[in-house]
């Protein structure tokens, strides 16, 4: 009898408290989806938690899941700095953490297991080069950043200004936070073009996410220029609503970044909880530069359709 209360109690679900960024693109909303429903699958708890943009939010929730003895802890963190002092609570009540996608200043620290993202920085590289081969070079751009101080946006700037550094006919005329969103990007878009003479002179815009890009994309055409053939837009994630946006004809290239991050994630935590210490420090995802050439078959394939 104890046996069997032994193995029942053995099988308990594993507890997962998780601490999302927010939903502020399709992208973070799929993200999102993909792993609750890797949770429910594996039969594991998940303990979600919306910080809707705020560290301070995403710090209350990590002491909230440490408060409750959770198995292990994943944050997506909006920012890089500030999260030593929670993720040092974290290990000192022997909690694993992951991070997944941004990154915390925090490695090498040994505060955290693993962090499952993509390359930002060869992201922004590839949406340049992309860029460069087209206009040979010679192109003035307006760039959409994403949230001021997340890895997303300090990486893929990076790689972006790198690559254009070789060209100098080419040049980011202005450069503004969108943060991550499309409300923001529109906004921020129809500033940059009443700058900018309505956009005549410019011939891209470079957006760290496609969110960003649709709702520029609004305030390109509101400008009465033609997105996509006027001024090129190149960005960031591959969302359905983006592919859709390329087999109009208004977008023209993005590079694809994976939602599908729970599964890694629940791997090497479960790993870990069984006693398995060799865990990389980095599990790196890719993704491929897509333009209008496949956009309607990609966008059936993403939207279902
Ligand atoms: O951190 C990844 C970025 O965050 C995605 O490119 C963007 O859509 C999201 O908000």
């Amino acid at each position: 009898m104890v046996l069997v209360l032994c193995a029942s109690h053995s099988a308990l679900a594993t507890t997962i408290g998780f601490s999302q960024v927010g939903s502020e693109s399709g992208w973070r909303t799929s993200f999102s989806e993909s792993v609750k429903a890797e949770a429910k699958k594996r039969g594991i708890e998940l303990k979600f938690s919306d910080a809707q943009q705020k560290q301070e939010n995403q710090i209350k929730a990590v002491r909230s899941f440490i408060a409750q003895g959770v198995d292990a802890i994943m944050i997506a963190p909006v920012v890089e700095t500030g999260w030593k002092p929670v993720l040092r609570e974290a290990k000192r009540a022997r909690i694993p953490v992951v991070i997944l996608d941004r990154n915390v200043d925090a490695s090498g620290d040994g505060l955290f297991l693993t962090r499952i993202a993509s390359d930002f920085v060869e992201e922004g590289r590839r949406a340049a080069r992309w860029l460069m081969d087209e206009t040979d070079g010679n192109c003035r751009i307006l760039e959409l950043q994403g949230t001021v101080g997340a890895t997303a946006a300090i990486d893929r700037m990076k790689g972006f200004n790198e690559v254009i550094a070789d060209f100098p006919d080419a040049t980011i005329v202005r450069s503004q936070t969108g943060e991550f969103t499309r409300t923001k990007g529109k906004e921020v878009m129809e500033a940059m073009l009443k700058a900018e003479n309505g956009g005549r002179d410019i011939c891209a815009l470079w957006s760290h996410n496609d969110e960003m890009a649709i709702g520029a994309i609004q305030a390109i055409k509101e400008a009465g220029l033609k997105p996509g053939t006027d001024m090129l837009v190149v960005s960031v994630d591959g969302v359905p609503d983006y592919f859709k946006a390329m087999a109009d004809g208004d977008a023209n290239a993005t590079v694809e970044l994976n939602p599908h991050l729970g599964a890694p994630a629940f791997d090497v935590i479960e790993a870990y909880l069984k006693g398995d210490r060799k865990v990389e420090k980095l599990i790196t995802t890719t993704g491929d530069l897509f333009t209008q050439a496949t956009a309607a078959e990609e966008y059936a394939k993403r939207a279902g359709k």
